[in-house]
């Protein structure tokens, strides 16, 4: 009678990785449960997700081969997400396609764009790739991208180049606030995105700062964001709370590989009870001020959540 916050299966946006090796289902060392999939082998996953009553879906993509700039992002025909989007569209035409739009899991050096002989990240350079990919997605059928490289300008760049090929009605998520965190390990091993060198510290965010979290999510809501996310959730409620004060924009979170890693591990060894843990922590993420929550927990524990349909 007197709860003041319920988490609902709508709140929750389900991660999947896509393979280019059509018949993979490839489980991910440190993430159980979760899988690469290919082609022909994603239908299940996609099943199981909607059966658990999820109609979100964040795209990844691991690609077939890496290059300098990522050119698979924006190849129509054959990028490896453009061709999953098309499939999933297709067969599950209900379903909310959202896609990732980066270039660390592309490119040769693992940085997310554009890189100078000195091994610097190029801002701008890369905004013309970033609305390319964009586009190309959008072609495709996705219904929302999500750009997750934290370069200046970027969702300006992409609504720009997503208007201009007409595509008004695709929404932008920008992974408004991200963090240079720790958390991301075993992601980067699901999609080999590890940098070949140095850091992402020159355009992700230092853990130490809230302010700036406020300046890097008001460029973007100026810009034309729909959705401003932060990441990771876990270390950073404060953070959540303080955008979702601070903007009238629905906030996401995204309960990162890290996190999902570190409660599959300790539940292994029965030390907690993995599913009451995880409940919690995504009830804290909503009770922070999180609309919508990115979490590799979505497919298993939807079922156990109720609905906002009733
Ligand atoms: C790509 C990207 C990353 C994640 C989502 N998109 C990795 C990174 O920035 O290194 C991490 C997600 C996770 O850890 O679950 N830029």
């Amino acid at each position: 009678m007197v709860r003041e916050h319920t988490l609902h299966r709508e709140d929750l946006i389900m991660p999947v990785f896509i393979d280019p090796r059509a018949d993979t289902v490839r489980e991910i060392p440190s993430m159980p449960g979760i899988c690469n999939y290919g082609l022909d082998t994603v239908g299940r996953e996609i099943e199981a997700i909607l059966a658990a009553g999820i109609r979100q879906v964040i795209l990844f993509g691991v690609p077939p081969t890496k290059d300098a700039v990522g050119s698979d992002t924006w190849d129509d025909e054959h990028g490896i997400i453009q061709r999953a989007t098309r499939k999933l569209k297709a067969e599950w035409p209900e379903l909310f396609v959202i896609t990732d739009v980066c270039f660390c899991e592309y490119t040769t050096h693992g940085h997310c764009g554009v890189v100078a002989d000195d091994g610097r990240l190029l801002n701008d350079p890369t905004l013309a790739n970033l609305a390319r990919q964009a586009v190309s997605h959008a072609r495709a059928g996705a219904d929302m991208v999500a750009p997750s490289g934290m370069l200046d300008g970027m969702v300006g760049a992409m609504r720009q180049g997503l208007d201009e090929a007409e595509f008004h009605d695709v929404s932008v998520m920008s992974y408004a606030v991200k963090y240079a965190s720790a958390f991301y390990g075993p992601f980067r091993d699901a999609v080999d995105s590890a940098p070949a060198f140095g850091d992402r510290k020159t355009y992700q965010m230092d853990p130490a700062n809230v302010r700036e979290a406020l300046v890097e999510a008001a460029l973007d809501v100026e810009q034309g964001a729909d959705v401003l996310m932060v990441k990771p959730a876990l270390a950073y409620m404060d953070v959540i709370r303080a955008v979702r004060e601070a903007h009238a924009l629905p906030v996401a979170a995204y309960n990162v590989s890290g996190e999902y890693a570190m409660v599959k591990a300790a539940a292994e060894r029965g030390w907690i009870d993995g599913d009451a843990v995880a409940l919690e922590l995504l009830l804290g993420m909503k009770r922070a001020g999180a609309d919508l929550i990115l979490s590799y927990f979505a497919r298993d524990l939807a079922t156990r959540l109720p609905s906002v349909a009733g």
